[in-house]
């Protein structure tokens, strides 16, 4: 049976065009997949903990700083479950906002938790980093309202696609589909509602598509 963690980062919850993407991936999935065991996180109701110094400590304690506390101990195992919640699933579904040209702070907050050497990742210095996921792939789902590619630098860059789907690769993730709804606001209202259309049908039609890795559980 497939797994399918739905991580949710914009807190606009009715109001919300990524969400709104996102839930229609999620329905042609559900067609797809009828017995999809479903998985939602909503960055804004989780309870996230903060990343604070114990979780720094415990980070670099793999890389040969000093051994963790009992404190660290305890917070590290937070990160790690945290990590096997995030681990479980076999496909990953994002709605993400752009938000001062990248992710939301809620992401951000939530991928420094999840990137622990060992879970996550691994390092070798000869080579570089190691990707420890397997055989996932992931869906994003991006809105921004004044920023469109072909525009001049005056109304944004883009840092949002480029950094989650560098991050879904560093993990091991690289079957990763990106689909946009730009410039929200820089549209008539006719012209705003059929690139909305085109975008929920580009996320339905992703929601199809057959899986690059692994068949199936
Ligand atoms: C805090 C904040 C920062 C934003 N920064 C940008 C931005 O840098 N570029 C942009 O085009 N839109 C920006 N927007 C607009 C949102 O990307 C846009 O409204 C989007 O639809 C929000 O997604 P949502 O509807 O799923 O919440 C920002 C909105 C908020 C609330």
């Amino acid at each position: 049976m497939k797994k399918l963690l739905y991580v949710k980062a914009s807190p606009r919850s009715d109001k919300s065009i990524s969400l709104k993407l996102g839930d229609a991936y999620l329905g042609a999935y559900k067609e797809k997949y009828p017995d999809v065991q479903v998985d939602e996180i909503d960055l804004w109701h989780a309870n996230l903990p903060e990343f604070d110094g114990d979780s720094a400590a415990a980070k670099v304690s793999f890389f040969g700083e000093a051994a963790m506390n009992e404190k660290q101990k305890t917070v590290y195992e937070e990160l790690v479950s945290i990590f096997n919640r995030f681990n479980a699933a076999d496909d990953y579904l994002f709605a993400v906002p752009m938000w001062n040209f990248g992710v939301p702070y809620k992401l951000k907050q939530y991928i420094d938790l999840l990137s622990m050497p060992g879970t996550l990742f691994g390092f070798e210095p000869a080579t570089g980093y190691v990707g420890l996921l397997k055989n996932k792939r992931a869906t994003a789902v991006y809105t921004a309202a004044i920023y469109m590619p072909g525009l001049s630098k005056a109304y944004g860059t883009d840092h949002t696609t480029p950094y989650l789907t560098d991050w879904l690769n560093f993990a091991g993730i690289d079957d990763v589909t990106n689909v946009w709804f730009y410039g929200s606001k820089m549209r008539d209202a006719v012209e705003t509602s059929t690139a909305l259309e085109e975008s929920l049908s580009e996320v339905r039609a992703a929601a199809m598509r057959t899986s690059l890795l692994a068949p199936a559980k």
